[in-house]
């Protein structure tokens, strides 16, 4: 069976796509490299063996989308193709809605005119806003997120709502990722921030490597433990191994499916820290600095419904996390361009 990948080479996108590849799925990644580099589907062939088609393009791009789904049977989508950067975001709505929002429409139509109806799409625990609940199950409401990007995601979602309702047959999964870090074991993929990076790991293992000084930790005066932010860091392959599990699962069944992909298992900005220097055997210099805008204190999942629907559970611990973050920064410094 052909997956379409959309965003299949990006960060998780590419994880995923070994793990596809690995349960016996054929794939097509289509990306406009807009965040990514080609070299990551040819790691990808180097780790798996297995030949990845690719194609160079825009899921905006309708006159493409249309000759793919003519040229392919695809069984389903992944869409992971998408603009990711808050703070950008917030500069540049319209070109985030644009990419986010209607990307998504135009491949939900492609879909449709070919008959192909399953769906999994890259959600975000930014969908529940300032949660009411912690952990936070996927009961909990949603609520406006801060910003544009956020705001793309339950948008999105929203359109897989209704068109749920109208059309009760299609099969779709809306995942909602926690906070996803690490890499491939292999050290030949992982996360490449063209720029400096937002997330706080790919910060931190720049820092390690010697290209940025120092971290800023922002903000002590949390009501958490030590007073830096809590999250739910989850390991990219984990969360890849969701994908399929849950495209098994849509292959049976019909509806909106909502997964909350975490650990169920919070940590703080500096025990983040300090896994890492355990991991890699380097000094990671920080400052504490304010608080970031729009930031909440604790963020982490309730990861029953995946666990007991998917038969799921993250099985990678905070130092795998690191470990294989720090192998894929020191094996490759300058990213996919070294
Ligand atoms: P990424 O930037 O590494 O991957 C996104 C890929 O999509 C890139 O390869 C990029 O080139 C491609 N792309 C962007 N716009 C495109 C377009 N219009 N047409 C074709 N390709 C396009 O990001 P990622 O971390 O792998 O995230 C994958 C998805 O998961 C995104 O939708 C993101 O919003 C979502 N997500 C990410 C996180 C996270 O923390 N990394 C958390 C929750 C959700
Ligand atoms: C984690 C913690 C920061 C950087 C974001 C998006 C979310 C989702 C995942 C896509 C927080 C602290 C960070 C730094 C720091 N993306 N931090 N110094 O904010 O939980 O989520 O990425 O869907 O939508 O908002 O992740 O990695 O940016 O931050 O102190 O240089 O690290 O304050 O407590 P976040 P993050």
């Amino acid at each position: 069976m052909m997956i379409l990948v959309t965003g299949g080479a990006g960060y998780i996108g590419s994880h995923t796509v070994l793990a596809l590849l690995d349960a016996g799925y054929q794939v097509l990644v289509l990306d406009n490299l807009a965040n990514s580099s080609r070299e990551a589907i040819h790691r990808v062939e180097q780790i798996s063996g297995a030949e990845v088609a690719f194609v160079e393009g825009d899921v905006r791009d309708r006159a493409l989308l249309g000759q793919l789904f003519a040229d392919y049977d695809f069984s389903a989508v992944m869409h992971f193709a998408g603009l990711k950067a808050v703070g950008e975001s917030v500069e540049k709505p319209l070109m985030y809605f644009d990419n986010n929002v209607g990307g998504s429409i135009h491949l939900l139509e492609a879909m449709k005119v070919a008959g192909v109806k399953r769906f999994v799409f890259s959600s975000s625990a930014t969908v529940y806003g300032e949660p009411a609940e912690m952990p936070i199950s996927e009961r909990c409401p949603t609520a406006r997120p801060t910003n544009p990007y956020g705001l793309s995601k339950l948008m999105v979602e929203q359109v897989m709502q209704e068109l749920s309702v109208a059309e009760p047959d299609w099969q779709m999964a809306a995942l909602r990722y926690f906070n996803p870090v690490g890499a491939h074991e292999s050290g030949l993929i992982g996360e490449d921030p063209s720029d400096i990076p937002n997330n706080l790991v790919p910060y931190i293992s720049k820092v390690a490597i010697g290209e940025l000084v120092q971290l800023s930790v922002f903000g002590d005066d949390y009501n958490t433990p030590d007073g830096t932010g809590v999250r739910d860091y989850i390991h990219v392959l984990d969360l890849a191994q969701g994908h399929v599990d849950a495209l098994r699962y849509l292959e049976k069944e019909a509806g909106l499916h909502v997964w909350n992909l975490g650990t169920g298992n919070g940590y703080s900005v500096l025990e983040m820290v300090a896994a890492f220097e355990v991991a890699s055997g380097q000094a990671v210099p920080y400052q504490i600095v304010p608080r970031r805008a729009g930031d909440i204190a604790t963020c982490y999942a309730d990861s029953h419904k995946a666990a007991t629907e998917l038969g799921w559970r993250a099985e990678r611990d905070l130092n795998a996390m690191m470990t294989d973050t720090w192998r894929w920064q020191s094996n490759n410094p300058k990213g996919y361009r070294g």
